[in-house]
């Protein structure tokens, strides 16, 4: 099953809130609600959440009463911006709202307004299906860089729950172990939201790898230790430079990698590189509610006191002297990234 599809007129998402105590849908038909489900992260991972603004946009289409296709380019304008605005980081949301939205008014003169309704949702259609063809095609590039016995650190989440299906450094691992490579990965449990310990150990179960959870604050501890062969991680923009935001910690992570000379990759499709960024201090990073740090317990317990502040940036920015390569659906890019990652963007 797709983490996000269209099915009967309406959008239907996996609620990845709460996973793995309960799988269950949610249905969408107002493009407003998509955008809040995007914010509340009912639908999170950069791939995920650009197919489910296209087909939120594609909603929007059909909540408006126009009866011109002038008048609803001009519904569909507004709903474009309330959908972009939903998260900052990344970049895919507004690519792919802006991908729909070019193709919306080229087509606006040559289609009647129902016409121009189903362009918007053929195009958000295609653009989930060809998720899922590009995180196939990153995957085989991916896994030719795991070898058998491979120990991989993997940070956040960046499976299917993180894409329409497969997934992008999750992906890459899922078809090293398709191959047959004999792996076993440490799972970041990633701080606050811990969609590692939540969603990556969840989605290795359903693929029979084995796996264990560790706290962020280990990896270190396992790679000095000789014990760890790679990492990999997602990206959710990278700049012109390869320099890459990812979720919270990949940093610290891939400066313990850089240390001790673990190989170190960013699996992302194209559609995740900003060339409009020289680098990634220009890179817009989220700053969630802090009660995400906070509402943690411990054995049963709140673990801060009750009147404790904290700060909850969503992402940091990797530097891209500290990865050994970038991999994308059309190869993998290696330094000087700054001059190989615009050859492979379309
Ligand atoms: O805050 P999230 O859960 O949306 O963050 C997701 C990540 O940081 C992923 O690693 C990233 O989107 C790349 S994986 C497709």
């Amino acid at each position: 099953m797709r983490t996000v599809f269209w099915e009967n007129n309406e959008l239907k998402m996996i609620d990845q809130r709460i996973l793995p105590a309960r799988f269950e849908l949610i249905s969408y038909r107002g493009h407003k609600e998509v955008a809040l489900a995007i914010t509340d992260m009912v639908v999170r991972g950069a791939p995920a959440i650009g197919a489910a603004a296209a087909f939120g946009l594609a909603l929007a289409g059909y909540e408006s009463a126009a009866s011109s296709s002038t008048a609803l380019l001009a519904d569909l304008e507004s709903a474009a911006t309330t959908l972009k605005a939903a998260r900052p980081t990344a970049v895919n949301l507004a690519w792919a709202v802006d991908r729909l939205m070019e193709s919306a008014r080229k087509m606006k003169d040559e289609r009647n307004v129902n016409d121009l309704r189903q362009l918007i949702l053929d195009d958000a259609q295609r653009l989930a299906d060809e998720d899922v063809e590009i995180n196939k095609r990153m995957a085989e590039h991916g896994a030719a860089l795991i070898n058998d016995g491979d120990t991989i650190i993997h940070h956040c989440n960046t499976g299917a729950l993180a894409t329409v299906d497969w997934g992008t450094a999750l992906g890459v691992i899922r078809t090293a172990h398709e191959q047959g490579k004999k792996i076993h990965v440490l799972v970041d449990e990633t701080r606050p939201r811990l969609q590692g310990a939540r969603l990556t150990a969840w989605e290795l179960e359903q693929y029979g790898i084995p796996y264990e959870i560790i706290s962020d604050n280990m990896s270190g501890f396992f790679m000095k230790a000789g014990k760890v062969q790679k990492v990999f991680f997602g990206a959710d923009r990278v700049a012109a430079n390869g320099d890459v935001a990812n979720k919270i910690g990949t940093y610290m992570l891939s400066l313990a990698a850089f240390d001790n000379h673990v190989p170190t990759y960013a699996v992302v499709p194209t559609s995740t590189v900003d060339l409009s960024l020289a680098h990634g201090d220009l890179i817009p990073i989220e700053e969630r509610n802090p009660n995400e740090v906070l509402d943690i317990q411990f054995q049963g317990e709140p673990v801060a006191p009750k009147n404790a502040k904290a700060r909850n940036p969503a992402f940091d920015v990797t530097p891209s002297r500290l990865l050994s390569g970038i991999v994308t659906e059309n190869g993998v890019v290696y330094p000087p990234f700054d001059v190989n990652l615009k050859k492979v963007v379309k």
